[in-house]
């Protein structure tokens, strides 16, 4: 038996229940624990008490879900996983290869007939017990998806969703993006047996191999972009083009590029302009996507310094995707002219945002000592190259 499929029994589930209502400490289960299961059950249980609430808030269950921490972790969530079903036409067939333990499958519409293929026998394991306690159908296949048509000849259909591992071990690094795998290439070349898929790739990873004709969308919230997904092939909706979405609690919001990827770059150059009256900051998903060029160009934006996200204009910018904040006034950056400009507006208490220029913020804010009883966001930026400071006071955003 594997070790995570241990964690099925009814026995140690109720066990697990117990200590999560009744919040024991670590100390009371291991008491507990060594009269009634074995140690290779104690050593599963323990490693997976910590687990089990994460999981339940990921997945948005009270269903007893199979993980280990690396799983969960590289797992899709919920709100994301639920997004995407909309993604999906009526009808056909899914393989969700890399399945892990089933995020990106438990929101595929009921109407179409899944397939999880991982390599990983343990994952595999978690996969089929997940998609039953959720009620979900699924087939599962053992296999290195890479070579599946040859390995496999069989397994085929219409559509794949894949989510390729971004590391081995809980250790290595996440964010770099050579330890992808399967790499971008070898979903490319695995996409030509489907009639379309969804790829979901790291944030940051550079689209420049993505082929000119798949829709890229950037997910996340308004503090986060959490996932750069590529629709290849008849899954594309808006071909070429990229597509912002914010996932703002229960409701999300769409924006779709006016150009393809291909104009995009030349299209979108923002001009340089002196300081206006308002300093406008775009959330990180749309700086991942460059949407933010679009609407600088609806909002009459300029940029202050070539290469900065950050947008000065006349009228603050009333819009989702970002917040605004009035300029009270503005120095050179250097320590002395900063100080006295706090001390000229009475800010006591201070935000420090930068873009820039290379400052830890907790630490400059200890230094520039800042006494008063008003309140203000500081810009450490840079206006036509030269290091500034702007002082600003945060003013209501859109939220809806
Ligand atoms: C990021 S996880 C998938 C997470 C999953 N989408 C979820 O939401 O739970 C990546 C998975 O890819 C599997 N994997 C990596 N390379 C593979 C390959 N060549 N063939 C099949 N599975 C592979 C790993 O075993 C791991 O389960």
């Amino acid at each position: 038996m594997l070790y995570v499929s241990l964690l099925t029994s009814k026995d140690i589930q109720t066990f697990i229940t117990k200590v999560l209502k009744e919040k024991w400490d670590s100390l009371k289960i291991s008491a507990t624990l060594g009269k009634s299961f074995s140690e290779e059950e104690r050593r599963a249980i323990m490693d997976y008490i910590p687990l089990v609430n994460k999981s339940r808030e990921k997945f948005n269950t009270d269903s007893f879900l199979l993980c280990d921490k690396l799983a969960l972790e590289q797992s899709t969530a919920y709100d994301i996983s639920q997004w995407k079903a909309k993604l999906w036409p009526s009808f056909g067939s899914v393989h969700d290869l890399c399945c892990g333990m089933g995020g990106d499958s438990f929101f595929i519409p009921d109407s179409l007939e899944i397939t999880g293929i991982d390599m990983s026998e343990e994952r595999l394991e978690m996969y089929t017990h997940n998609m039953q306690a959720l009620n979900k159908k699924a087939n599962v296949l053992k296999a290195d998806v890479r070579n599946l048509k040859l390995s496999v000849p069989n397994a085929i259909a219409d559509f794949f969703t894949i989510d390729p591992a971004r590391r081995k071990l809980e250790s290595e690094n996440q964010r770099q993006f050579e330890n992808l795998t399967p790499s971008l290439q070898e979903v490319l070349e695995i996409a030509k047996s489907y009639k379309g898929g969804m790829v979901k790739l790291p944030p940051g990873y550079p689209i420049d191999d993505v082929p000119f004709d798949a829709e890229i969308i950037y997910l996340g919230s308004r503090q986060d972009c959490r996932e750069c997904l590529v629709l290849l092939g008849n899954l594309a909706q808006n071909p070429g083009k990229i597509r912002t979405v914010i996932l703002d609690k229960e409701k999300s919001f769409e924006f779709v590029s006016a150009f393809d990827r291909a104009t995009l770059e030349k299209e979108q150059i923002l001009e340089e302009g002196s300081l206006q009256k308002f300093i406008s900051e775009p959330c990180p998903l749309f700086v991942r996507s460059r949407i933010f060029t679009q609407f600088a160009k609806e909002w009459n934006a300029k940029i202050l310094s070539k290469g900065i996200a950050y947008l000065t204009t006349e009228e603050p910018i009333s819009h989702i995707g970002f917040s605004s904040f009035a300029v009270l006034d503005s120095v050179p950056l250097g320590t002395s002219a900063v100080k006295n400009m706090l001390k000229k507006h009475g800010i006591g208490k201070l935000t420090l945002k930068k873009r820039g220029v290379e400052i830890i913020p907790e630490e400059e804010i200890k230094r520039l000592k800042p006494k008063g009883k008003n309140e203000g966001i500081l810009f450490y930026t840079r206006i036509a190259g030269e290091k500034t400071a702007i002082l600003t006071q945060r003013i209501q955003n859109r939220t809806t």
